[in-house]
């Protein structure tokens, strides 16, 4: 495989409730971590995971990690103190043989290999960035911290976007090295420095785990 995953999954999780880093929550006995990796790892184009750990937690994680693959190199690096500076961290790791890096949520534990070739796929196509984007299937409006709407935005036109997102290593690279706010996503780092970014289709399965809900839903699509 030519492309390497970041993997950032450093993050408390706060939002999931109580039960420490959200990477390591179990999801039908297993980290959603192991759930993520295993998926990165299947994909055929895929040659290396860096994952950004739980700072502290670097040697367990890789302990965690290591029976996943003997095909693809495991690299395991200590996260930071923000999602963009975890990305940071695991891209200063990635070897310097691959010219495609993605950058995948391990909150996104359920994202299926289909989904990383199809990202990868359009990078080596020409994209310099590329996002998976699905409808949004709900009206979307801009509301006031009061409570008062003030917008209905048009629905046709918005997308809500996943991971994997991917990038050819010198864009994603440079986008890192502009950025000054702390960003969401790596795309938005990549447009800031008039990157097109180019769209693809998503998966539903790709859901970030965020809340209890989404934890009891993907236990169900483990079935
Ligand atoms: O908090 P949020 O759900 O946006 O986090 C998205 C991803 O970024 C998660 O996989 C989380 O573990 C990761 N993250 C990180 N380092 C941080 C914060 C979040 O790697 N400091």
């Amino acid at each position: 495989g030519d492309v390497a995953v970041l993997v950032p999954a450093a993050g408390q999780g706060v939002r999931l409730g109580p039960g420490g880093p959200k990477a390591l929550r179990s999801l039908r006995g297993e980290p959603l971590l192991v759930h993520a990796v295993r998926r990165l790892a299947a994909a055929p184009s895929v040659g290396c995971v860096v994952v950004a750990a739980p700072p502290g937690s670097t040697s367990d994680v890789r302990d965690l990690l290591s029976s996943i693959s003997d095909r693809v190199d495991l690299l395991v690096v200590e996260g930071g103190a923000s999602r963009q500076m975890s990305v940071a961290a695991a891209l200063a790791a990635v070897p310097d043989r691959y010219d495609v890096v993605l950058v995948h949520d391990a909150a996104r534990a359920l994202a299926p290999p289909e989904l990383v070739e199809r990202v990868a796929a359009a990078v080596r196509q020409g994209h310099a960035a590329v996002i998976p984007v699905l409808p949004v299937v709900d009206t979307i409006k801009q509301v006031q911290s009061s409570g008062e709407v003030m917008a209905t935005l048009d629905r046709s036109v918005l997308r809500a976007v996943q991971t994997p997102q991917g990038f050819l290593r010198s864009t994603l690279v440079e986008a890192h090295a502009a950025a000054v706010d702390d960003h969401t996503d790596d795309a938005g780092m990549a447009e800031k420095i008039g990157v097109r970014v180019w769209t693809v289709p998503g998966a539903e399965s790709a859901l970030k785990i965020t809340r209890p809900f989404d934890l009891a839903v993907a236990e169900l699509l483990l079935d």
